[in-house]
């Protein structure tokens, strides 16, 4: 287990497969993980192949993403104990408010085939609910994950696509800190100030689209760096991710990308290099929230 900002040495490569990352709730989350999406697809044998073959044990779902049955068929199916998983999945903002958050996760947890989640995501910052802002339906939402913590239906909590004045706004109206911010992380998206505050805070800084949804791949820089490791430039990509301290979560439906992508503890990038994938940061956003999702409570 490891410190999050701790710079990843040979060594700890060599004493375990997969390091971990210790929440403020005490429990420990797999650095690299398995991204599930609503878009491009879903497969069942590259997951089962992932959980009984490559060493995955965490998985990123969400609500959104019209899965967690698939998912939770697939978790029974691999044979894998619950105890060894990590499954996270995401509130949408359709359900944010108190009983509807509730609702949500026990809908999502049941879905799954779970008893109790590893870690539970408010998915976006905006909510809209008539007549209150959005500091206060946030507020809300975010006390119904506190109360889910607390009876253990949540193992951990925390939120995604949070900015510094959402995290500065939540401290001020809720007693719990989120453990962990999932956002967007990649060579050309490196939020500094906001990876800075987290760790001032305590919030694990969870990256995701680590392979900036392939568009990484081809970049000259990282096709260089590819070859002079002898690696893939997925694997140049998640590696600059978890060498930053992220937890990564590269998506793939193809069985060869996925076990490509989880050969990334046997290197080490030189800092020099970590600096040249760090310079293409050029603040492009690949995810936006551009229509009115939070109006559908289902997987639209
Ligand atoms: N919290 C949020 O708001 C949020 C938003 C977006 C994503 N996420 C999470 O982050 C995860 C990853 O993000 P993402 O899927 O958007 O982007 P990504 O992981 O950066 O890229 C995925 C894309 O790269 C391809 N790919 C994967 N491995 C590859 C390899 N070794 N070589 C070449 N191509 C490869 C995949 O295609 P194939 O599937 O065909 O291999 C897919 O098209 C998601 O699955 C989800 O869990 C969270």
């Amino acid at each position: 287990m490891l410190q999050q900002g701790h710079m990843f040495l040979e060594e700890d490569m060599e004493r375990c497969e997969i390091p971990t990352v210790a929440l403020a709730s005490g429990q420990h989350i797999p650095i690299l993980g398995l991204g599930m999406s609503h878009i491009g697809g879903y497969s069942h044998n590259a997951l089962l192949h992932a959980l009984r073959n490559c060493g995955i044990n965490h998985i990123d779902t969400a609500k959104r993403y019209g899965n967690e049955a698939q998912v939770g068929k697939a978790i029974a199916e691999s044979g894998v104990k619950r105890e060894e998983l990590w499954i996270t999945t995401k509130l949408w903002p359709g359900d944010y408010g108190y009983q509807n958050a509730m609702q949500a996760c026990l809908d999502s947890s049941k879905r799954l085939g779970l008893e109790y989640l590893d870690l539970y995501l408010m998915h976006w910052p905006d909510a809209h609910t008539p007549g209150k802002s959005a500091r206060e339906v946030r507020a809300e939402t975010w006390q119904a994950l506190v109360d889910l913590y607390r009876r253990g239906v949540c193992r951990s909590i925390g939120v995604s696509n949070f900015l510094v004045h959402h995290l500065e706004q939540l401290k001020e109206d809720c007693s719990v800190v989120p453990h962990l911010n999932q956002v967007e992380f990649h060579p050309f998206q490196r939020p500094q100030e906001l990876m800075d505050y987290c760790r001032r805070n305590n919030i694990v800084f969870g990256g995701y689209c680590p392979l900036a949804k392939g568009q990484a791949l081809t970049h000259p820089v990282i096709q260089q760096l590819a070859k002079s490791y002898g690696r893939t430039p997925a694997q140049i990509c998640i590696r600059w991710s978890i060498q930053n301290g992220a937890i990564t979560i590269p998506k793939s439906t193809k069985e060869e990308r996925i076990e490509e992508n989880c050969k990334v503890f046997d290197f080490h990038l030189e800092e020099e290099d970590m600096e040249r994938i760090s310079s293409l940061q050029c603040n492009t956003k690949l995810i936006h929230l551009s229509y009115p999702l939070w109006r559908g409570r289902g997987h639209s």
